[in-house]
């Protein structure tokens, strides 16, 4: 496949930026006050200038090494038994390079960074309405619902070492 995937790095911000924007309208629309590449290009370079493997981002390159998608994971308070999960942050690709195995490439990296820092189930906090809940659904997440019983988008992942072996290394 024409596809690499590995982890981002400082000298990604600028494509990320431009990546996340472009993504984040095409999957929300422009709205009033979208936000700007160079907004996202701060928040970038201030997380991955951490260099926190506790607090990542998997890209996927395309054939000419452009970025088409990303995925951020963030762990949970080790502190915290109840919190002591990941969540997956964000995960975007371009709508040209969807339903081609490349989401389940990013979801599998992120279980496995988990994973490899001791943290064995992942949430989420989506939007309900949102067409890409039918992915995680298949990939085995659950509907969590608020104590008043609704559902406002979010899903839980309780055995990432399953989600991990629906996901392929590559
Ligand atoms: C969610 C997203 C990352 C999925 O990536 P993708 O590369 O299209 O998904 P994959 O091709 O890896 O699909 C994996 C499985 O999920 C299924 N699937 C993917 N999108 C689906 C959808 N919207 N509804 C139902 N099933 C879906 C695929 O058919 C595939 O199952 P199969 O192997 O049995 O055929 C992508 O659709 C996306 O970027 N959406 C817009 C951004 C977004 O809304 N992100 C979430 C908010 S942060």
């Amino acid at each position: 496949m024409p596809f690499t995937s590995r982890e981002a790095t400082p000298a990604d911000v600028p494509a990320l930026a431009r990546l996340h924007v472009e993504t984040f309208i095409e999957t929300h629309g422009g709205g009033e006050n979208p936000p700007t590449v160079e907004m996202r290009e701060r928040q970038w370079r201030e997380i991955l200038g951490k260099e926190d493997e506790s607090d990542f981002c998997f890209v996927i390159e395309g054939p000419d090494g452009e970025l088409v998608g990303f995925a951020r994971g963030v762990a949970g308070d080790p502190d915290d038994p109840s919190e002591y999960t990941g969540v997956l942050n964000k995960i975007y690709l371009l709508r040209a390079y969807h339903r081609r195995g490349l989401g389940r490439r990013l979801l599998g990296h992120v279980a496995r960074r988990f994973l490899s820092l001791g943290i064995r189930s992942m949430r989420l906090f989506g939007d309900a309405e949102n067409p890409s809940n039918g992915f995680y659904e298949r990939l085995g997440a659950e509907r969590t619902y608020s104590d008043a019983g609704e559902f406002h988008g979010g899903y839980g992942w309780r055995d990432l070492q399953r989600l991990a072996a629906l996901c392929p290394d590559e």
